[in-house]
């Protein structure tokens, strides 16, 4: 007790004494300014505010963007605002000294009363449909593993999926017999409709399951979800999106994409704190669907996929001030901004000699993630040299087995990327397309 300094112990022992560990403070303190920085704009249309740098200025003044560096990897786990921050630690702060009995709290009070039908309000369902899990893989693996299927039923997939949701598949083919069929959809597509002609070829009588990446992460390809999913309902089968990559990015609601089951984190364009998900089935499904963790007997509908043992569950309590700010800003705004900053970097590289994008920028194909190619440059070797010359942060894309025609850098700006930025990142790429790298 000694250690803790007197101020903390008190604030805990006021805490305490109001009957509530953990008082929900749900309006943060910069969601007031970011509220009146929209509502200063409401007549604005997303197109023309995305062009609007002293707005997003703005928005960044919420975040702690290290100085003197350029984040360009956005896409792979998002920082998150600075009130998001001060939120976890609170909680942190009031949970860890009695997490007996604090953590349940915080996990009634914040994360089922005000997380959850956040949530079910983002994805246009309702709240008892959705369920707070860990991460995205841990969402869909729960479905690609957890559907009853027979040996001999077929899973329609692609070589451009998620790693880990293709690994859960390959398991499940050598324990259960199941078939992939497997797209592999050409780098870049022509059109949407190209991709959704992919898949459904692939349909057929036995097609039980389709994994739809929304988009994928490795071109930032779009999938025309919701024609995918109608073609297989008319075979018969059930149709699962990875979110991850679009979720609080794309304004859609999962009624609109017309999937049977969906899973996002919510660590990536929700910028919640690492460690949130989502999984969405509809209520009938749960009962049919196996858990990855048996969970306790007794647990109904969604409730039977959040049992995952012990796990800080106050960490998912964050998520309600990212919410709180999404809700503000709002999709459609985040993804024009999204759209115009990556048409801003791709339009300065395009066309030096070598440079290939893997997707097309017509909206429908793309927002913000591109991957880009530079002619017979390493990659890993491009990163690394942006990072120790440029203090420029990319993803390197290449060395996959099952995709190993991708060989480029992901760049993922993030809506409060500056245009100075992305020249510094555009000047640094044109020195090494054209010079090598030193
Ligand atoms: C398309 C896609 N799906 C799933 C995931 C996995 O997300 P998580 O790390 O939250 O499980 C990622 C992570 O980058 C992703 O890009």
């Amino acid at each position: 007790m000694s250690s803790v300094p007197r101020r903390h112990f008190l604030a805990q022992l006021g805490a305490g004494a109001a009957g509530l560990a953990v008082a929900p403070r749900l309006i943060a303190a910069q969601l007031p300014t970011i509220e009146a920085l929209v509502a200063g704009r409401a007549q604005v249309a997303p197109e023309r505010l995305a062009e609007d740098e002293a707005f997003w200025a703005e928005v960044r003044r919420g975040f702690d963007v290290p100085e003197g560096v350029v984040n360009l990897d956005h896409g792979n786990i998002s920082p998150v605002a600075r009130d998001v921050i001060e939120d976890l630690v609170r909680h942190v702060r009031a949970t860890q000294p009695f997490p007996a009995k604090r953590m349940n709290e915080l996990h009634r009070e914040v994360d089922a009363a005000v997380v959850r039908p956040g949530l079910a309000r983002l994805l246009g369902v309702p709240a008892d449909e959705v369920a707070l899990v860990r991460n995205a893989t841990e969402a869909l693996d729960t479905v690609l593993l957890g559907v009853p299927l027979r040996a001999g039923d077929e899973i329609v997939c692609s070589a451009h999926d998620y790693f880990a949701m293709l690994d859960a598949l390959e398991q499940r083919r050598a324990r259960e017999g199941v078939v992939l069929r497997v797209v592999r959809p050409p780098v870049p597509l022509p059109s949407v409709d190209a991709l959704a002609a992919l898949y459904e070829r692939e349909l057929g009588p036995k097609t039980r399951l389709v994994l739809v990446t929304h988009p994928s992460n490795l071109t930032g390809q779009l999938a025309p979800v919701r024609r995918i999913a109608d073609a297989a309902h008319r075979v018969g089968a059930e149709v699962v999106v990875d979110g991850a990559q679009s979720m609080a990015l794309l304004p859609y609601t999962l009624p609109e994409l017309g999937c049977d089951y969906f899973g996002a984190s919510l660590h990536k364009w929700l910028a919640a704190p690492v460690g949130g998900g989502v999984l969405w089935m509809r209520k009938e499904s749960a009962e049919k669907v196996w858990p990855l963790v048996p969970p306790p007997k007794g647990a109904k509908g969604l409730d039977r996929f959040t049992w995952g043992g012990t796990h800080p569950r106050h960490v998912q309590a964050a998520a309600a001030p990212a919410l709180a700010l999404h809700e503000q800003l709002g999709a459609a705004r985040k993804a024009a901004r999204m759209r115009y900053l990556t048409s801003y970097w791709r339009s300065r590289v395009e066309r030096l000699p070598g440079v290939r994008l893997y997707t097309t920028a017509a909206p429908e194909a793309s927002c913000g993630l591109a991957t880009v190619e530079l002619g017979a440059l390493d990659p890993k070797a491009v990163k690394q040299a942006l990072w120790e010359q440029d203090r420029i942060f990319v993803q390197s894309m290449t060395g996959y087995d099952r995709s190993p025609e991708i060989r480029g850098i992901r760049v993922t700006p993030n809506v409060y990327t500056s245009l100075a930025e992305l020249d510094r990142f555009a000047g640094a790429l044109i020195r090494l397309v054209r010079h090598g790298i030193g």
